[in-house]
């Protein structure tokens, strides 16, 4: 049965991907005849541009993981992934054809089922994709799905999804994900470096969230970040930080219901720090 596409935000064009291919759950097989060689060179040439920038920027997990990936030169086959995955950590990887909605994401989180869009960017979307491609979920998402505690975290942020789901709360828990799964940094022994999927898949979000002077970073606090909105079309200006995957863990680990309810109550932050001087918001910005 084919099913409708997820919509995120307002587009004038229709979301990418081809929906007729997916079952009710929303996955599909990956479709890997479909690939052609440029889609095989257009991966190559995004890993290895990102490979070089990750020593001093990306967290340990991820560095000592990304070659449990496997193929470098090429798109790799999911299931090759899901014959080192599955094994590690009881996760595997699914098709899906793009952006799915909550409901069926949050299940296949929850049954440690990470979906990955299976086509690719275009050359002429080298730098910028708006949806996330096999490359962004790939080599930003499953690679720290090898870390155990990590592991558990996203199936744990599933069944909050669900949950949040029920309690007309999934914007707020979304902030989370953002500032966490997505854009999170974490304190390392040689420095702040990054864990999120948004990050690690980017080489000018990289270098910004580790090095730059312009973001404030903050110790992660979950009320904080789900009151504070994000930006979806530049370098994030909040960056929240742990002290690690069980931290992380920890932190999200209590029943959320009071906190929703008290987020509510509270008025939203902007997405960045306070400026000295009041600045509009340039035309065409966005804020989650
Ligand atoms: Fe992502």
């Amino acid at each position: 049965m084919a099913v409708e596409p997820a919509v995120y935000g307002s587009s004038d064009r229709p979301p990418r991907g081809n929906y007729a291919r997916a079952g009710d759950d929303y996955t599909c097989a990956q479709d890997y005849a479909a690939y052609s060689a440029q889609d095989h060179d257009t991966y190559r040439r995004l890993y290895e541009r990102q490979a070089v920038l990750l020593p001093g920027r990306a967290c340990q997990a991820f560095i000592a993981a990304l070659p449990a990936l496997g193929a470098r030169d090429r798109i790799p086959r999911f299931e090759d992934i899901n014959a080192r995955l599955a094994p590690a950590t009881g996760w595997r990887i699914v098709g899906v054809p793009g952006l799915i909605p909550e409901v069926p994401f949050f299940t296949l989180l929850a049954n440690r089922r990470f979906p990955v869009t299976d086509w690719i960017r275009t050359p002429q979307e080298f730098d910028y994709v708006v949806e996330p491609d096999v490359f962004h979920d790939l080599f930003g998402h499953v690679p720290l799905l090898f870390d155990p505690v990590f592991a558990d975290h996203m199936q744990a942020y599933g069944q909050g999804g669900l949950k949040a789901h029920r309690l007309g709360a999934c914007e707020l828990l979304s902030r989370l994900y953002w500032y966490t799964i997505e854009f999170g940094l974490v304190r390392e022994s040689g420095g702040l470096r990054a864990y999120g999927a948004g990050i690690l898949s980017s080489p000018g979000e990289l270098q910004h969230a580790v090095a730059s002077p312009a973001p404030q970073r903050l110790a992660l606090d979950v009320e904080r970040a789900m009151r504070t909105r994000y930006r979806i079309d530049a370098f994030q200006e909040t960056y929240f930080v742990i002290d690690s995957f069980q931290a992380l863990f920890d932190q999200t680990a209590p029943d959320f219901t009071p906190l929703y309810e008290r987020v509510r109550q509270l008025p939203e932050l902007p997405a960045g720090p306070p400026r000295a001087t009041s600045q509009a918001q340039p035309s065409g910005a966005a804020a989650g």
